[in-house]
């Protein structure tokens, strides 16, 4: 009898900020994939991985009730599925594993130009729209601010115009969105990035063995984009002043160079992005020769 292959289903964002950024980020651990006709799955051709594209804000609701086993959504709409499984007494099944350093944005309030804003007090008695019921509710009554939430699913940025609320509460990437609407940014609720969050059924070994390979794979990947690998030639006298300066490396390799004693080769991994002045510091300190380059992959 043949047992069906055990394939791992990661939910992924249909269309947006995060969409592109989560394929490629799932191909460079390995992951190949060929999208369906219907373009909601994309099958792994050389792992058993699927990807689901779908509404960012069903990501945390898949993930909790098992339909997929991890999935990579904003920060935002974690907490405010959270929240609103929290108001029902219950509580989300999805754990967060990796925050992924991409999707940066800020969950804000905006006011109309015109509008002073003097802290959270100002909102006493307005109506303020948003798509965060959640979030909003939470920050008001931390803030113990009486005002009533107005939920817009989409085009929040509109609900001021349209005289339905005094702010608006929504996501903040490049501020163009605001500026186009003669809003301006108030304060800020939270800042959001995307992350990876996990299912916390039981999984069977051989799902959850799948599993912990991609997670490792992708800790892998996001430690290589910070990281340089640094070759360098320094006088032998210099070695300990070098190797302070080299950012975020453990033990450099340190190598004779042919022809010459009072001269060596210096080879490093930075953890941390290698800036101009870095270098800069580097050749005062006596090193020649520098090379900085990039890191396919890493596994610890
Ligand atoms: C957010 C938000 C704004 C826009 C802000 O929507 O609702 O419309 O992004 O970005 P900006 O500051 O760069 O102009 P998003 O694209 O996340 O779509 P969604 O809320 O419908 O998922
Ligand atoms: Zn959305």
């Amino acid at each position: 009898m043949d047992i069906p292959e055990q394939r791992i289903q990661i939910a992924v964002q249909k269309t947006g900020r995060l969409t592109e950024h989560s394929i490629d980020l799932l191909e460079r651990c390995g992951l190949k994939i060929t999208k369906s006709r219907d373009q909601l799955i994309c099958y792994g051709e050389n792992m058993p991985i699927d990807l689901l594209l779908v509404r960012d804000d069903d990501i945390p609701g898949l993930v909790s009730e098992d339909v997929c086993d991890l999935g990579i959504v904003g920060l935002n709409i974690v907490e405010e599925k959270r929240l609103n499984l929290e108001s029902e007494g219950r509580e989300g099944l999805f754990k967060q594993i990796y925050e992924l350093d991409f999707g940066h944005c800020r969950l804000s309030l905006a006011a109309p130009e015109e509008r002073e804003y003097a802290g959270p007090e100002s909102l006493e008695n307005t109506r303020i729209a948003t798509s965060y019921v959640g979030i909003l509710n939470d920050y008001l009554k931390k803030n113990n601010i009486n005002a009533e939430t107005v939920y817009f699913s989409g085009a929040v940025e509109i609900a001021p115009k349209l005289g339905r609320a005094d702010y608006i509460c929504d996501l903040v990437s490049t501020g163009s969105t605001l500026k186009a609407n003669g809003l301006t940014e108030v304060d800020v609720l939270m800042d959001s990035e995307a992350v990876v969050i996990q299912t916390q059924a039981p999984l069977g070994d051989e799902k959850q063995a799948l599993v912990d390979k991609i997670l490792q794979r992708l800790d892998g990947v996001l430690q290589v984009r910070e990281s340089k690998y640094i070759m360098l030639h320094a006088p032998r006298s210099a070695l300990a002043e070098i190797r302070d300066l080299l950012p975020g490396s453990e033990a450099p390799t340190v190598l004779p160079l042919d022809g010459t004693d009072d001269k060596v080769a210096v080879h490093a991994v930075c953890r941390e992005n290698v800036f101009w002045e870095t270098l800069e510091n580097l050749k005062a300190a006596g090193a020649s020769s520098l090379l900085v380059l990039p890191v396919e992959k890493m596994l610890a």
